[in-house]
């Protein structure tokens, strides 16, 4: 773990998915903040990031619109995954973070799981699905600013 400014950490990730990503994803990047420092394993919040966006692709059939959004909210700071995806049923919103649970023929249902353990085990933060519908979807980390 080592102390880094979160807006870099995910403007990067964010820079490197969408290069390599179909132009028919639209991406967009918003942060309220400039540079906010958090507590970060790079390695592993970057791999996050990615399984989210990917998640998002997939949802939207490849087509449609990523936006990732940094909001600081006292001492804490909220990173936001958007996509306009097909949207999650509700009684699956905390059902999709167990290991095994898929909607995909060739999906093996662990890219949740495994962000779960990184975002709440690992960096003591939270996820959750902070809204969705057939519009599309808002996954939500929550994580403490550092001192
Ligand atoms: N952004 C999203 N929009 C719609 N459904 C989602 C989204 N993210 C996850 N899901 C649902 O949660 C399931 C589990 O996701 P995940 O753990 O990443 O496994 P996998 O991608 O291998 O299916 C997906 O198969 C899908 O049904
Ligand atoms: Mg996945």
């Amino acid at each position: 773990m080592e102390k880094l400014d979160i807006v870099k950490e995910t403007r990067d990730a964010y820079a490197y998915l969408k290069r390599r990503s179909s132009k028919l994803v639209h991406f967009s990047f918003q942060s309220k903040g400039e540079s906010i420092p958090v507590y970060l394993n790079s390695e592993l919040y970057n791999w996050t990031i990615e399984n989210l966006v990917k998640n998002g692709i997939d949802a939207m059939k490849g087509k449609g619109h990523v936006s990732i959004e940094i909001i600081p909210v006292g001492k804490n700071v909220q990173i936001l995954v958007s996509d306009t995806g097909s949207g999650i049923p509700r009684r699956d919103y905390n059902n999709i973070f167990n290991p095994g649970v898929t909607s995909k023929k060739r999906g093996w249902g662990l890219g949740l799981s495994l962000v779960k353990r990184i975002v709440e085990e690992y960096h003591k933060g939270k996820i959750k699905v902070l809204s969705s519908s057939k519009e599309g979807t808002i996954m939500q980390i929550t994580l403490k600013v550092a001192e």
